[in-house]
């Protein structure tokens, strides 16, 4: 089964039309459970995104919001997918959201990884809505290709497991592979003509590939329904 585009001229209608679709959602899951989770990830890709949603006219006093993986810095550091969400996410209407965090004192995302869990229960698991961005070597939330703790991650019972990218900066802390796949919608959104062909490389059919790509393993179990947002 392939996978569901959404492609748009440019990144603005990209945005637009991605931030229309999370916040539809969001108001449906309130409809239906009474309240609404949202897990997003960080990089580059994201921000344009979190202005256009922020302004959403939802209950946001009833929306949990989390990150789908976050790098082990301070949440003030310039890398911190935390600070990236609050300037650009967590403002306007959506600043009465209730923002779950995914980094705490310990010195390291393994050792940290116990009070992680238990901050993130305020969340009724499976999350409603899952935003992952995907990288140029394939990976997604923090599940990175030839990490030593991959398939730990793929495996995990856990919400959260630490990770070690072998190139990327800085350890990380991700929702494990089975606690993405069992999100109720997930969402894809990638930008770039490169990223589009990595995209449809990974889903390829040839067996070779599919433990190659992270981002093909999580789609594996969610292609039917996943949606990707694109634009070049
Ligand atoms: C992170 C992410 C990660 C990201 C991709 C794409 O913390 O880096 O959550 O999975 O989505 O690396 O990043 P860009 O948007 O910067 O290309």
């Amino acid at each position: 089964m392939s996978l569901q585009w959404h492609e748009f001229a440019n990144k603005d209608e990209l945005d637009l039309n991605l931030a229309h679709s999370i916040a539809e959602q969001l108001k449906q899951a309130i409809a239906e459970r009474g309240t609404a989770s949202l897990a997003v990830s960080g990089g580059r890709t994201p921000a344009g995104m979190f202005k256009a949603l922020r302004t959403s006219p939802i209950d946001w006093a009833k929306v949990n919001i989390t990150l789908v993986d976050e790098r082990w810095v301070p949440n003030d550091h310039a890398d911190s997918n935390e600070r990236l969400t609050r300037e650009n996410l967590l403002q306007e209407n959506a600043a009465a959201a209730n923002f779950i965090s995914m980094v705490n004192e310990s010195a390291t995302p393994h050792e940290g990884l116990a009070g992680i869990e238990l901050q993130l229960n305020v969340i009724k698991w499976p999350i409603d809505i899952l935003i992952l961005g995907m990288g140029d070597d394939g990976h997604t939330a923090s599940l990175f290709p030839n990490a030593i703790e991959l398939e730990a991650a793929c495996a995990s019972t856990n919400l959260v497991a630490a990770v070690t990218p072998p190139a990327a900066p800085h350890q990380r802390i991700t929702l494990t592979l089975p606690t993405i796949a069992q999100a109720r919608n997930v969402l894809v959104h990638i930008t770039g003509t490169g990223k589009k062909e990595l995209l449809n490389t990974a889903m390829q059919e040839q067996k070779a590939i599919t433990d190659l790509y992270p981002i093909r393993r999580v789609l594996d179990q969610v292609k039917s329904t996943a949606q990707v947002y694109w634009t070049a």
